[in-house]
């Protein structure tokens, strides 16, 4: 969604900022901006599209500025203009915004019959109005954003800049948003994400929600103060190093994200496998030992998702514990039944959607433990769960979640092995390793489904089937495409497709089957299925079947033997690099595909 960064320092702010900007870019945006105080005025620079539209135009102003904030919009409120891009400003206040102010429209008809206008139809645009105008009648810069943050509903966080001084402000509702400070060098940043400080500030701030942060700059120091919305001093916050390494953003010897991500697989699976077996991510595991809850409550959005539905399986067939797994915005709002004896489980990448952190407040509130598999250390979901289990996948800059998908479930595996039987079992280890193997088999053959990708790009589209564990595999595969191909794709349990969406089927349409070793005869009756209406058949499946090899258009072999519980992941690369290759070849910007945000921070 959104992203901010905020500078205030000795140097030129544009260099960090933009650079803070590009870093985020990833995220998913529409428009981008930036606000700099320059002789006393604040001077805004806004365009609609790429942020290269925006560096273009600073190239011909160079603006030279100590103080400035910068955004990067995913639209909510109103259309992809530049006069809807952030900064919002005025002749006292410039304003960045991520999130949703819920009850923007009544308050905007408020502030309108009072006199107030409008240069947007930005629901942000009402915090700067509802700001100035408490302003106005206070004269007083704390007061006035904590009075307009507790008059706004909904989640958001705000970052502000004012005339009358060189001090930053920023605060928050359920939305990511860091502080950071070079003590050495006198720079203050703010931004919705520490990965756009890496190698600027050392020291991160992580303020929690409704805190001010008050950023200031003078000839000697750099100082961070923290309020209350009372305005009294607040200790509500927490500090980290920034360890990160500006490195990680490269893509190496590959042309995306994507594929890098895909290939760096192999090796995240033996790292994370060493983690929680060997290393100290065994003393977590452990505590898991002969644990047991009526009920796992799994809620998280999209690729998560659907690891939490591969990871029901584990509970259910490895553990026998019953688990449900519900899409985080409808579980947040169906009056759950949660009992005492059970445990809410939120698996995301990001550790920021927002409707997945709605589901953990709602457990919370019920009174029961709270456990998450999370990627980002630190994220608003890690600081809130009881029990964290790191997925260990580091960055992950493909809006596309590839590698964060495939060591989510083989967290929850691990968790799910750790409360069965010991984890010193050496077959354990040896099946991890050998599923490194196999994707890493796999990524070398990328030709091989590349090949595939040119016979079905052209298709006009996709259902993916799966059975039993394969299913949500499909699921998996079905979304992947669709995100980064731009076309239609739907993925079904095999069984399913004869009650209904077999009307589909034509030879403009392709089923991607995927037949496992287990209910073959089953599956291989439903492509049958698709055959005889014309369908066109791509089957992932075991290797060296003469039946398949018959029935198939286009088939890719796969070694399933010894993976035992752990082939969906085997299958889900293939999918991935399938995803990929007919994505080139219809052009799309893969990494970054239209309309999708990498974090969606707003419901
Ligand atoms: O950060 P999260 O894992 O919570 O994100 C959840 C979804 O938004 C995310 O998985 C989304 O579906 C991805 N774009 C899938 O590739």
């Amino acid at each position: 969604m959104c992203g901010i960064v905020g500078y205030s320092g000795p140097n030129n702010s544009v260099g960090p900022i933009i650079e803070g900007l590009s870093r985020l870019e990833y995220r998913g945006y529409d428009s981008a901006g930036i606000c700099l105080k320059i002789n006393n005025e604040l001077q805004i620079l806004k365009k609609e599209g790429k942020l290269d539209n925006l560096k273009s135009l600073i190239q011909e102003k160079k603006p030279f500025s100590h103080i400035g904030i910068g955004h990067t919009r995913w639209a909510t409120h109103g259309a992809v203009t530049a006069d809807n891009a952030h900064p919002h400003g005025n002749e006292l206040f410039a304003v960045v915004h991520n999130g949703i102010i819920e009850n923007a429209g009544a308050l905007k008809k408020e502030l309108q019959k009072e006199g107030f206008e409008f240069k947007s139809q930005t629901d942000s645009e009402v915090f700067l109005v509802l700001l100035t105008k408490f302003f106005k009648e206070s004269k007083n810069v704390l007061s006035s954003i904590s009075k307009a943050f507790s008059t706004i509903t909904g989640n958001s966080a705000f970052v502000i800049i004012e005339k009358q001084s060189d001090k930053l402000y920023c605060l928050k509702r359920s939305a990511p948003l860091v502080v950071g400070d070079n003590k050495e060098t006198r720079e203050a940043f703010v931004s919705s994400d520490p990965f756009a400080l890496v190698g600027f500030a050392p020291r991160i701030y992580f303020p929690e929600d409704s805190v001010i942060c008050e950023s200031s700059v003078n000839s000697s120091e750099v100082t961070i103060k923290f309020y209350e919305l009372n305005l009294t001093p607040s200790n509500r916050y927490k500090i980290q190093g920034n360890a990160m390494s500006v490195d990680i953003t490269s893509k190496g010897p590959y042309e995306h994200f994507m594929l890098k991500e895909i290939h760096e697989q192999p090796y995240l699976v033996e790292k994370l496998a060493a983690y929680y077996i060997k290393d100290e991510g065994r003393k977590i595991l452990d505590q898991l030992v002969n644990f047991k809850t009526d009920c796992w409550h799994i809620t998280a959005c999209g690729t998560a998702w659907h690891a939490g539905l591969v990871i029901k399986n584990y509970l259910e067939q490895i553990n026998r514990q019953r688990a449900s797994v519900e899409i985080a915005s409808e579980f947040r709002y169906k009056n759950p039944i949660i009992n005492q004896k059970e445990i809410g489980l939120f698996i995301s990448q990001s550790g920021e959607t927002a409707d997945t952190l709605a589901c953990q407040e709602l457990c919370k509130e019920s009174g029961i433990s709270s456990f998450a598999i999370v990627n980002v250390e630190g994220s608003t979901l890690y600081r809130n769960s009881d029990k964290n289990f790191l997925i260990h996948a580091g960055i992950e800059i493909g809006v596309a979640s590839t590698k964060a998908f495939t060591l989510q479930v083989l967290t929850g595996y691990l968790m799910s092995r750790s409360m069965k039987s010991s984890l010193d079992d050496p077959k354990l280890f040896i099946e991890l390793k050998l599923l490194s193997t196999r994707i890493s088999e796999l990524c070398s053959e990328s030709d091989k489904i590349k090949k595939i990708a040119e016979k079905i790009y052209h298709q006009k589209g996709f259902i993916f089937t799966g059975r039993g564990k394969y299913f949500p595999i499909a699921l998996e595969g079905a979304l992947k495409l669709k995100e980064i191909a731009y076309v239609h794709a739907e993925g079904y349990a095999a069984g399913e497709l004869k009650h209904g969406p077999i009307a589909l089927i034509d030879e403009e349409i392709v089923n991607i089957a995927i037949i496992g070793p287990e209910l073959f005869e089953k599956t291989i009756s439903n492509i049958e299925e698709v055959k005889a209406r014309r369908g066109k058949i791509v089957v992932i499946g075991p290797d060296h079947n003469a039946e398949i090899e018959h029935l198939s258009d286009a088939y890719l072999g796969l070694n399933f033997e010894g993976l035992n519980d752990l082939s969906p992941l085997y299958v889900n690369v293939a999918l991935q690099l399938l995803s990929y290759h007919i994505a080139y070849l219809k052009g799309t910007d893969i990494d970054k595909p239209r309309n999708l945000a990498k974090s969606v921070t707003v419901e």
